[in-house]
C-alpha cells in the first residue's frame, strides 16, 4: 500500500473501483460485492441519474414468449445489423446469455410488463427476424412499458445497496493511475466539496457510458461526455471505431429527446409531407422496422428531396394516434409525456415531428470478449492492459460494429457487466496486494483542475472572455461535429471538419472558466467534460475521414458501397505527442461454437 503524504489528497483503498453508475457498472459491482470484494462505484452523478435511466423501448432476449425465437437468429440479426463489423465471438456470447440474464433481472426485481399468461412482455423492434431472416419479424424486445432502463437501473441500485457496494457519488474521475505494469487506481475530484481523492484498487473498470454530447442535437443527457474514453486516450491507449455514431431515426424534431423505436414496434409509422408511408419504398419487407441506419438515411433523403414536413420541411411525422389512447397510455406513457412536453403534441390525436438524432456511441475503449482492455503493440500483437477493464456504451467489445440494433444496448450492459464481474474475480485471485505507486502519481490530475482555476485570471487579461468561455468552445465543437460528421458524410465536408476540430484544440487550451468557488463548481465540471469531449471529437473526426467506404452508420455520398476487402477492420485511434494517430485491427469473424456469418448485401 502506498499512502500519499500530501495534505492535498485523500487516500481510499478498494479491491475494485468502477467508474460510472449506469447499468453496466451496477451489474458488475453486484457480482463483485456479492462475492465479498470491497467494491467502489465512483460516479459524477447520483447513481439513479445515470443515463441508463433514459433507455426506453427494451432489452433483447430470445425468450420466445410471443413466437418461437432462438438465440442463433438473434446472433444473425446482430451480425447483419452491425454491417459485418461486429466481433462474432462477443455477439454469440451476448445473444446466448440474453435469456438467462433477462430472467435474472426479473428475479432481481425488474418490473417488466406482462403478457396475458404472466410471462415477460416482448415487442418487435428494428432489424429483428426469425429463422435467419426467412421467418418474418421477431418480437424479441422485453419491455417495462417504455421505461425499461429506469426499471433496470433502479433494481440494480437497490441490489447494490443490499450487497454493500460503496458509492462515491458526485466524484469526477480525472486521471487513471497507470505504469508499465497496468492500472492501479484513479484520481478524482469531489464535486461537492472540491477535494482531491486517490482511489487505489487492484482492478479499475471503466463504465462511463457514451459520448453523445460531442454532437449538437442528441438524445443523450448532458452527462454523456465520454469520460472513460478520454481517460483511455490520456493513458496512451487507443479508442476503437469512434467514427460510428448512431443516429436514432426518431428524436423529437429540433430538440432531440428520444421517441422510442417501441412506438414503431407497437404499430406506429412514418409519413412524409405527401402523407406517404415512405419506408415501404426503402425497406419493402421490414418497412418502419428496418435497422436504424436505414431508417435514418431514408428520413434524411426524404428531407433532402423536398418531402420533409413543417414550415422548414425539415422533419418527418410519426403517426401513433391510430393505436388508440388506451394502448398508448399503457405501453407508451413516457412517449406520450415527452411529445406533450417537448413538441407540444398530444400523440393520441396528432403525429409527432421527428428527425434523425445522434443517439449512441458504437465505438469505445477496446476490449476482448472478457472485457479486458486491449491494445496492439509494435509487432501487431493484441495485448491485455493489466488491471483495466471496460464495459457498456463506453467500451467497444464490439457487439454493435457499425450499427447497433435497438434493444441490444441494455442487453450489452448487463451481459458484459456480468462477464466483467466474473473475469475480475479471476484476476483478483492473483492480486494479493495493492501495487506500490509513484509518489507523484497524483500530480497530473491536480494540474488538470488547477489549470482551470488559473484560467480565471488569464482569460480576463487577454480580453477574450466571451469567446474563450467553455460554453462557447463547446458550442463550436458541437456545431462542427453536427455539420461535418452527420448522417451523410463526404470527403470535402469531413476534411474541413477535421481541420476545424484540430483548430479548436488550441482554443480549448486558452479557454477559461468564471467561477472560482471550489464547492459544487459546475463551471469547472463542464470544462473537464469539454476536455473529454474534445479528445473524442478528434479521434471521431480523423477515423471518419479516413474510412473510404459506407458501412452502417458511416454513410458516405462519395463512397456509397461497403468495401469488405479494404475496410472490414476496426479503427484504432490514439493521441500521441498531441496528434491523432490511426491504426487498424482485424474483425473477430470466428464465433465460439457456431459457423461465422460471412458478409453479404444487407437488405431489409
Ligand atoms: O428506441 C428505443 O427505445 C431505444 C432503444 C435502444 O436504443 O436500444
Amino acid at each position: 500500500m502506498t499512502y500519499l503524504s500530501t495534505d492535498k489528497v485523500e487516500n481510499h483503498f478498494h479491491d475494485v473501483v468502477i467508474i460510472g453508475s449506469g447499468g453496466a457498472g451496477m451489474r458488475c459491482a453486484l457480482d463483485l460485492a456479492d462475492a465479498g470484494h470491497r467494491v467502489a462505484i465512483v460516479t459524477k452523478v447520483l447513481p439513479t441519474r445515470s443515463h441508463t435511466v433514459a433507455a426506453q423501448g427494451g432489452i433483447n432476449a430470445s425468450l420466445g414468449n410471443v413466437d418461437s425465437d432462438h438465440w442463433h437468429w438473434h446472433m444473425y440479426d446482430t451480425v447483419k445489423g452491425s454491417d459485418y463489423l461486429g466481433d462474432q465471438d462477443a455477439i454469440e456470447y451476448m445473444c446466448r446469455a440474453a435469456p438467462r440474464i433477462v430472467r435474472e433481472l426479473e428475479h432481481q426485481g425488474v418490473a417488466f410488463s406482462r403478457l396475458e399468461d404472466g410471462t415477460i412482455y416482448q415487442r418487435p423492434f428494428g432489424g429483428q427476424s426469425l429463422k435467419f431472416g426467412e421467418g418474418g419479424q421477431a418480437s424479441r424486445t422485453c419491455a417495462a412499458a417504455d421505461r425499461t432502463g429506469h426499471a433496470i437501473l433502479h433494481s440494480l441500485y437497490q441490489q447494490n445497496l443490499r450487497a454493500g457496494t460503496h458509492f462515491y457519488q458526485e466524484f469526477f474521475a480525472l486521471d487513471l493511475i497507470t505504469d508499465e505494469n497496468g492500472c492501479h487506481g484513479v484520481m478524482a475530484w469531489d464535486i461537492a466539496n472540491g477535494t482531491y481523492h486517490l482511489f487505489q484498487a487492484k482492478a479499475v473498470i471503466l463504465a462511463t457510458g457514451g459520448a453523445g454530447r460531442v454532437f449538437k442535437v442528441t438524445t443523450n443527457a448532458h452527462i454523456c461526455t465520454g469520460d472513460g474514453g478520454a481517460l483511455t486516450l490520456a493513458a496512451g491507449l487507443p479508442m476503437e471505431d469512434m467514427e460510428f455514431f448512431q443516429f436514432h431515426p426518431t428524436g423529437i424534431a429540433d430538440v432531440g429527446p428520444l421517441i422510442s423505436e417501441g412506438v414503431r414496434g407497437e404499430g406506429g409509422y412514418l409519413l412524409n409531407s405527401e402523407g406517404e408511408r415512405f419506408m415501404e419504398r426503402y425497406a419493402p419487407t421490414a418497412k418502419d422496422l428496418a435497422s436504424r441506419d436505414v431508417v435514418s438515411r431514408a428520413i434524411a433523403l426524404e428531407i433532402r428531396e423536398g418531402r420533409g414536413c413543417g414550415p422548414n420541411k425539415d422533419h418527418a411525422l410519426l403517426k401513433v394516434d391510430h393505436l388508440g389512447e388506451q394502448l398508448i397510455l399503457e405501453r407508451l406513457p413516457n412517449i406520450h409525456e415527452l411529445a406533450l412536453r417537448f413538441a407540444g403534441v398530444d400523440c393520441t390525436k396528432e403525429p409527432i415531428p421527428v428527425q434523425p438524432t445522434m443517439h449512441y456511441t458504437m465505438g469505445g475503449t477496446p476490449t476482448n470478449r472478457h472485457t479486458e482492455v486491449v491494445y496492439t503493440d509494435g509487432d501487431k500483437q493484441e495485448k491485455v492492459f493489466p488491471g483495466l477493464f471496460a464495459i457498456g456504451e463506453g467500451a467497444c467489445v464490439s457487439v454493435h460494429g457499425a450499427n447497433r440494433l435497438g434493444g441490444n444496448s441494455l442487453l450489452e450492459i448487463v451481459v458484459f457487466g456480468h462477464a466483467c464481474g466474473v473475469r475480475v474475480q479471476e484476476y483478483l485471485a492473483a492480486q494479493h496486494y495493492h501495487a506500490p505507486l509513484d509518489p507523484d502519481c497524483w500530480k497530473t490530475a491536480v494540474q488538470r483542475v488547477e489549470r482551470w482555476f488559473d484560467s480565471i485570471q488569464t482569460g480576463d487579461k487577454e480580453g477574450t472572455r466571451a469567446t474563450s468561455r467553455v460554453a462557447n468552445v463547446r458550442a463550436r465543437m458541437q456545431t462542427i461535429m453536427q455539420d461535418h460528421f452527420s448522417v451523410y458524410r463526404t470527403e470535402d465536408v469531413m476534411a474541413e471538419g477535421v481541420k476545424a476540430i484540430e483548430a479548436l484544440v488550441g482554443d480549448l487550451r486558452s479557454a477559461c472558466i468564471d467561477d472560482a468557488c471550489r464547492v459544487f463548481n459546475t463551471d469547472l465540471v463542464e470544462a473537464l467534460e469539454l476536455e473529454n469531449l474534445m479528445a473524442l471529437a478528434r479521434v471521431t473526426a480523423a477515423g471518419a475521414h479516413a474510412r473510404t467506404e459506407s458501412r452502417g452508420a458511416h454513410a458516405r455520398d462519395d463512397y456509397p458501397e461497403r468495401d469488405d476487402v479494404n475496410w472490414q477492420k476496426h479503427t484504432l485511434a490514439s493521441i500521441k505527442d498531441g496528434k491523432v494517430k490511426l491504426d487498424y485491427k482485424a474483425v473477430r469473424t470466428i464465433p465460439m461454437t457456431v459457423d461465422s456469418f460471412p458478409p453479404k448485401k444487407r437488405v431489409y
